[in-house]
C-alpha cells in the first residue's frame, strides 16, 4: 500500500480548527487506503522558544487531538519526532543538498523572520530541510497538508531529486503533496482578517478557534468574526467578493461534513447576523463533542504512552533502514 506521511507542530496556543480542517480531518480519511504515519513535530516546535513544561503538555495535547480527530493507532503509526534520532541525522545529510538561496525564498521563513534581523536562528532557516527528512525517511508517496505547506513540499521534492541524481540512484521516493480543494479547508482564514491565514501563533487569540477553546468562547469568536461590506449581504460562497462569509461557510461545511452548496442551501435567506449565530451554534456543538472525545483520550496517560512507545519502535525501524541506505550511498562506513 502507498505510504502517507504528515505532521503538525505542538506549539503556540495549541492546534486550531484550521489544522483540523486543512489537515487532521483529511488524515483520518486517508487511513482507509494508505499506510499512514503521523508525526508530532516537536523538533520543529523549538524553532520558536517553548517553555519546557508547556511543550511537554502541548505534545500530549496534540496526541489526544490526533486521536479525537479519528486517527487511530490500530491503523496508523503515531510518534514523536524527537524520539526517532534519524530525523536529525538525515536532515544533516540533506543540508548539503539544499541551497541557501532556495531556503531564503521560503515564504514562511520570510514571514517568520521579519523584524528579527541578527537573531534569526539557523533552526528556523533549516526548518524545511528537517521537514524534507521527515518525509523522505519513510519513503512517503503522499503528504496531506494545507496550502501553506505546499512550498515546503516542493522543496522536499527538489532536494530528493538532487540527492538521487548526485548518487545516480532512485533511493528516495519523490513525494506528492495532497492539498484539499479550496473549498475543503486547505486555507482557513483568520476570523478578524480574512486575507490572513488562521494561525496557532497569532498574538490575538480572537483570530483563531483553538480546538481546546471553551466552546462558549469559540462561539463568541464566530459571532465577532469580520464579515464583508458588500451589497447585497447575502450568504454565498465567493472568496473574492465575500472572503469573510466564505471562510465561515467553509468552516461550517467542514465540521458538519456538508458541501458548500448544502450550507448555502440550509442558510438561504439568512442575513449575516443570523448566519453567524447559526455558525456559532454549529461550532459550539461540534467543539463540545470533539472535546468530549479529546478528554477521554487525554486523561488516559498510560494509553497515550503505549501509543508513543509502539509508534517510536515502528518509526525507528523504518527510518533506520532508509538512513542506512543513505549512509551507504554517501560513503560513510556502516557496520550492520
Ligand atoms: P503546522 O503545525 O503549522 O500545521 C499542521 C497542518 O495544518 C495545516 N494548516 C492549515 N490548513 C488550513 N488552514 C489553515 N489556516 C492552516 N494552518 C495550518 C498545515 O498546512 C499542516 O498541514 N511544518 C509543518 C509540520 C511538519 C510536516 C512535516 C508536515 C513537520 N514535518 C512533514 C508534513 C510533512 C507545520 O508546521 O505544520
Amino acid at each position: 500500500q502507498p505510504v502517507v506521511f504528515s505532521a503538525a507542530q505542538p506549539s503556540g496556543g495549541g492546534l486550531t480548527i484550521g489544522n483540523y480542517l486543512g489537515a487532521l480531518r483529511h488524515w483520518a480519511k486517508l487511513q482507509k487506503d494508505y499506510d499512514c504515519i503521523f508525526c508530532i513535530a516537536d523538533l520543529h516546535a523549538i524553532t520558536k522558544h517553548q517553555e519546557p513544561a508547556e511543550l511537554r503538555k502541548a505534545t500530549l495535547d496534540t496526541l489526544a487531538i490526533y486521536l479525537a480527530s479519528g486517527i487511530t493507532p490500530r491503523k496508523s503509526t503515531i510518534f514523536l519526532q524527537s524520539q526517532v534520532p534519524e530525523h536529525a541525522q538525515l536532515a544533516w545529510v540533506l543540508n548539503n543538498y539544499a541551497y541557501v538561496g532556495e531556503l531564503n525564498r521560503m515564504t514562511q521563513f520570510k514571514e517568520k523572520s521579519l523584524n528579527h534581523g541578527e537573531t534569526i536562528t539557523a533552526g528556523l532557516f533549516e526548518y524545511p530541510v528537517l521537514m524534507a527528512a521527515d518525509i523522505l525517511l519513510y519513503q512517503a508517496n503522499k503528504v496531506p497538508v494545507g496550502l501553506d505547506q505546499k512550498q515546503h513540499l516542493e522543496l522536499c521534492r527538489d532536494i530528493a531529486k538532487r540527492f538521487n541524481l548526485a548518487y545516480d540512484t532512485d533511493l528516495f521516493q519523490i513525494p506528492e503533496p495532497l492539498v484539499p480543494a479550496g473549498t475543503e479547508g486547505s486555507r482557513v482564514m483568520s476570523l478578524l482578517n480574512a486575507t490572513k491565514k488562521m494561525s496557532k501563533s497569532d498574538p490575538n487569540p480572537n483570530n483563531a478557534i483553538f480546538l481546546l477553546d471553551d466552546p462558549a468562547v469559540a462561539a463568541k469568536k464566530i459571532k465577532g468574526a469580520v464579515t464583508d461590506s458588500d451589497n447585497p449581504p447575502v450568504v454565498r460562497f465567493d472568496v473574492v467578493k465575500k472572503p469573510g462569509i466564505s471562510n465561515l461557510i467553509q468552516i461550517v461545511a467542514g465540521i458538519t461534513d456538508s458541501t458548500i452548496s448544502e450550507v448555502e442551501e440550509m442558510t438561504k435567506g439568512f442575513n449575516y447576523g443570523r448566519f453567524k449565530s447559526q455558525a456559532a451554534e454549529d461550532v459550539l456543538y461540534w467543539l463540545q463533542n470533539f472535546q468530549e472525545d479529546y478528554r477521554r483520550y487525554r486523561e488516559n496517560i498510560t494509553y497515550l504512552q503505549e501509543i508513543l512507545q509502539e509508534g517510536r519502535e515502528f518509526a525507528h525501524k523504518k527510518a533506520q533502514k532508509t538512513l542506512y541506505q543513505v549512509f551507504e550511498k554517501v560513503g560513510f562506513i556502516t557496520t550492520h
